[in-house]
């Protein structure tokens, strides 16, 4: 995908990434925050503008784009299958392709652009009517990044939207995704071999994957937050002159402020639709469509019997309970979670109605639209 649209700022982010990568690897990232701040964008701006190409080349997986339904095809999406290749030895493969993207071919390219790891068709073949795959598959990877390294180059490995692998490493898979990780610790803390960082806007998967991983003191995160009120400002200032060729003034920056808050995704919405339409209206509009999803939300759960699975535990939730804890951010944005029990805040984050900041161990609504929507709502 080809975003003509011009990035804007994250240059703190921007920075700590840069020093992360020119440090020997060491540990595993997870990069997280909430839905549509920004994540995918940040990093599709750093692969592509901002990495120096004479040292660093860039795997990306990107879950969302690769429909992952069970462990075969998880393996399946780790690469791009070389449909050409005739060659079944993973050595003289890894060895060829190496020095293609060593050479700076126009191959190397795609990769700045977004591209899995290649793979030729015959070994994929081969690897793919065995029982375990997963040994030659890590095998290859670890072949083909230990000849990058010998020729100056670090692979960073990127796993995007990583809580799509959820449905089947839940099922039954907790080895998969056991072996996975343990493999990625082998790459980075143990022969420093390449980066690797792990997207995802579901806090709770992370935290999941970092106990089942058995990642204590080999992971770190980062996180990309909405942006600041004073960025978000500036951000409206930029795509004011980007999309609609004027200014906006102060009022109307606050005015957008006040209803989407620093989601860069709602805030560009705001600004294009408002080429064609009154800018209240767009807002009101937009929160309008958010109250009456919550207002369903809190309706079906007097027939639901809402539920969570803790452990092996599956815990009834009462719609009480759900109520007085989004009541408690009727006065406040970000509460500790503490406040309310673990079922109803992991039942609420599943909703995608709350977000955890697991190092902060605070909770804050997914968006601004859905504060303004708690406060709003005669069923709170
Ligand atoms: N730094 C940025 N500059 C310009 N647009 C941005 C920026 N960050 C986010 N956006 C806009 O917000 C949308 C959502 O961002 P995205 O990266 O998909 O969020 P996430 O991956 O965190 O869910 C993007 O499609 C883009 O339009
Ligand atoms: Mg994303």
């Amino acid at each position: 995908m080809v975003n003509i649209m011009k990035f804007f700022d994250r240059e703190n982010e921007i920075e700590e990434f840069i020093n992360i990568i020119n440090r020997e690897p060491d540990d595993i990232y997870f990069i997280f925050g909430p839905i549509n701040s920004g994540k995918s964008t940040l990093i599709r701006e750093i692969i592509t503008n901002r990495l120096d190409k004479n040292k660093y080349i860039p795997f990306f997986i990107d879950f969302r784009t690769r429909n992952v339904v069970n462990v075969d095809n998880f393996i399946e999406c780790l690469f791009e299958v070389d449909e050409k290749s005739k060659i079944d030895d993973f050595r003289e493969y890894a060895k060829s392709l190496s020095d293609l993207l060593v050479k700076g071919s126009e191959e190397i390219s795609n990769y700045y652009l977004g591209m899995p790891i290649k793979i030729p068709k015959p070994f994929f073949d081969k690897i793919f009517n065995k029982k375990d795959k997963s040994g030659d598959v890590y095998q290859y990877i670890e072949y083909l990044f230990a000849k990058l390294n010998e020729k100056g180059k670090k692979p960073i490995l990127i796993f995007d939207e990583l809580q799509m692998i959820k449905e089947i490493t839940l099922n039954g898979n907790r080895l998969l995704l056991w072996s996975l990780f343990q493999f990625l610790v082998a790459l980075t803390k143990v022969q420093h071999l390449c980066h690797v960082f792990c997207i995802s806007s579901d806090s709770l998967f992370i935290e999941y994957v970092y106990n089942t991983g058995e990642l204590v003191g080999r992971a770190k995160y980062l996180l990309v937050d909405d942006l600041d009120k004073e960025t978000a400002l500036k951000f409206m200032d930029f795509l004011a002159k980007e999309i609609l060729y004027k200014y906006l003034s102060d009022e109307e920056k606050e005015l957008i402020y006040s209803y989407v808050g620093g989601k860069a995704k709602d805030i560009k919405y705001v600004v294009e639709e408002s080429k064609f339409k009154d800018l209240k209206d767009v807002l009101e509009y937009m929160l309008k469509d958010e109250i009456q999803k919550l207002d369903m939300f809190l309706e079906i759960l007097a027939y639901s019997k809402p539920k969570v699975k803790i452990g092996d535990e599956i815990i009834e939730i009462k719609k009480e309970d759900i109520v007085n804890a989004l009541k408690l951010f009727k006065e406040n944005y970000v509460i500790s979670k503490k406040e309310i029990s673990p079922p109803v805040y992991i039942y609420l984050i599943k909703k995608n109605i709350l977000f955890l900041n697991p190092i902060e161990g605070t909770l804050k609504p997914q968006s601004f639209l859905i504060w303004n929507a708690i406060k709003q709502s005669k069923l709170l």
